[in-house]
């Protein structure tokens, strides 16, 4: 999941390119390059491994144009290095390709026409530049090459830009399965894989849907669908405050994002709480009211916020939930009921696993959708028949926080809805108002006492290699998600469990000073957790206890303000991406690009 870029007609085209990488590089950030045409002759490749501050280095002031494409990777095919960066180019020097995506047959294609070609990288995108270069040279129009190249990639996702330096001013982009937008310029156009890459030059975008290729000049966006015809579409407007994205004074987005989630909260009460009560689309409340059962579907941080949504479901609505893990439930094979309704959460409304299903839920099993997505206008949104946006923000640092608890904080107001309308006790006793209020209160409580947590994961987690978060219940599906925090970026292997899970196997890893942090919110089960922590203790393990006030006891390390129960996981949870950020600033780890990982997972 790599982020791509293309300028056409603006004379600092490098500069813009090389912005536009930057808003892109949390999609991938282990080589980076430009291409840049002066449209007289004169042209320029730049490439570099690693962060883009290593690209921007190479490039010296000459490097001008006014026609470019750009990429950052995440690499699939290649190890990260300068030759296997984009652009990619043609044996003969006449195309360059950048590419955000998978070719799942370049190993067939290049063994069937590419016989005796010069290869410079190991990537499966070097064959697509190739091939276009083949068909060309046997005297197809550079337009006909694409096409006839793009037609022969079997199952793949893409997002292309290419461009031919016998036509320096036309861009060439193909999509399918990637994101792409155009942005729309007076004067110019502009490529990108996000609009967040291109909102410092324009703020209107036209989407693109798969198997589309568009010709892409100064003045001009023409659109085809995969049959050649002509597509004419409305552009949008993003109206996302190019500031927001901006970190500011702190030394990480973590951070700052961790810190936003008690304002998160309180715009989320603005925006869907009118009068003490949920305020959704009609439609939207009236076909979740009457789904006989729930899918949560999600990747990683999302999955997690599922979990808590399948309790809210069951507790205030009534209604059968289940949740399933994305990348898994594409190829499964299961019994959809008459009457199911299929939910997808996804800060980035892009990651591919959760798109496989919503194809599946929309053209196999013919279910209603319901996108919950920080994105506006991203593929899950567009896609679904129904979105409802977070409200968050730009969350650009890898590991998802605000997000997470925003995620929760709308699935606790639609299943609220949905119960009110089925006269579930539950949902009729509880003061949205006040809960979300207090919600946010007890947020700022945690932020605003962080140096406490601070000096906890110094004593705990600067030299573990291991470590354990347990909880139940609600507690349970917390702890999975503060282990992941700690496990992306600070690289200890946490595990998540549920506590009274432990004995029956995992209880074996503890050895003395093995870091377990217990989670206790939910009352119900606050002693079994309490006898769970305690056969940890007397193996030698270092235990930390997160506890809702009015549960605590002696000894108790952190005690987190209380609110309702089904609210407590958007206060414990910050406990937990706090001990995260503090532990991996004490290995010296960066915090918002951890190895090996992306924002948004756009291939499967
Ligand atoms: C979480 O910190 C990770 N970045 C990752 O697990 C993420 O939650 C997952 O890739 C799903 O992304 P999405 O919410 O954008 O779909």
């Amino acid at each position: 999941m790599c982020g791509i870029v293309g300028v056409n007609g603006l004379n600092n085209a490098t500069s813009v390119l090389v912005n536009g990488l930057k808003k892109l590089e949390y999609r991938g950030y282990d080589s980076a390059g430009i291409y840049v045409n002066e449209q007289n002759g004169k042209d320029h490749l730049v490439k570099a491994q690693g962060k883009i501050i290593n690209l921007e280095n190479k490039i010296t002031d000459d490097v001008q144009g006014s026609v470019g494409i750009g990429h950052t990777r995440w690499a699939t095919h290649g190890i990260p290095s300068v030759e296997n960066a984009h652009p990619h180019f043609s044996q003969d020097d006449r195309f360059y390709l950048v590419h955000n995506g998978v070719i799942e047959n370049y190993l067939e294609l290049r063994e069937t026409y590419l016989k005796g070609v010069h290869f410079e990288s190991e990537t499966d995108t070097e064959v697509v530049v190739q091939l276009v270069d083949k068909f060309s040279n046997n005297g197809l129009s550079t337009p006909d090459a694409f096409r006839k190249t793009i037609s022969l990639l079997k199952n793949s996702s893409y997002a292309f830009i290419l461009m031919d330096r016998e036509q320096p001013d036309v861009l060439y982009v193909a999509k399918n399965k990637s994101p792409l937008l155009i942005g729309l310029g007076s004067d110019f156009n502009v490529v990108c894989s996000d609009a967040l890459a291109m909102l410092d030059v324009t703020d209107s975008f036209l989407e693109l849907h798969d198997k589309e290729v568009v010709t892409v000049t100064k003045n001009d966006v023409k659109i085809e669908n995969e049959n050649g015809e002509k597509i004419t579409r409305k552009p949008f407007k993003v109206n996302i405050d190019p500031a927001a994205a901006d970190k500011g004074a702190y030394p990480y987005y973590m951070l700052k994002e961790i810190d936003e989630q008690p304002a998160v909260m309180r715009r989320i009460q603005g925006k869907y709480l009118d009068n003490n009560e949920p305020k959704f689309d009609a439609k939207l409340i009236k076909q979740l009211t009457y789904a006989t059962k729930l899918y949560i579907v999600g990747a990683g941080t999302s999955y997690h916020a599922g979990l808590v949504g399948k309790k809210l479901f069951e507790k205030l609505a009534k209604t059968p939930t289940e949740v399933v893990v994305a990348s898994e439930f594409a190829y499964d094979d299961p019994i959809i009921e008459d009457g199911a309704m299929f939910i997808f959460l996804s800060q980035s409304g892009e990651t591919a696993d959760s798109r496989q299903v919503l194809v599946r839920a929309t053209n196999e099993w013919k279910v209603p959708t319901l996108t919950i997505t920080n994105v506006d206008n991203s593929t899950l949104a567009r896609e679904a028949d129904n979105a409802v946006t977070l409200e968050a923000g730009p969350e650009i640092a890898v590991a998802s926080t605000k997000a997470y608890t925003a995620q929760i904080a709308v699935e606790v107001l639609l299943a609220t809805a949905v119960g009110r309308i089925k006269d579930i006790a539950a949902a009729k006793e509880i003061d949205l108002n006040e809960q979300f209020s207090q919600t946010a209160n007890a947020m700022q409580v945690v932020v605003d006492e962080k140096d406490q947590i601070q000096k906890i994961a110094e004593d705990n987690l600067a030299k573990t290699r291991n470590a354990f978060y347990i909880g139940r219940g609600l507690d349970y599906n917390v702890a999975l998600e503060t282990s992941l925090k700690l496990k992306e970026i600070s690289y200890i292997q946490a595990e998540g469990f549920a506590a009274g899970e432990l004995k029956h196997g995992t209880i074996a890893l503890i050895e003395k000073g093995t870091p377990v942090i217990g989670i206790i919110t939910q009352a119900a089960t606050a002693d079994n957790s309490r006898s769970n922590l305690q056969e940890v203790l007397s193996r030698g393990a270092n235990v930390i206890n997160i506890v809702r006030e009015g549960l605590a006891k002696d000894g108790d390390q952190i005690i987190i303000p209380s609110v309702d129960e089904i609210m407590m996981p958007l206060v414990s949870v910050v406990v937990g991406q706090l001990m995260a950020y503090y532990a991996t600033l004490l290995r010296g780890y960066n915090v918002d690009q951890p190895r090996n990982l992306a924002k948004s997972v756009t291939v499967e």
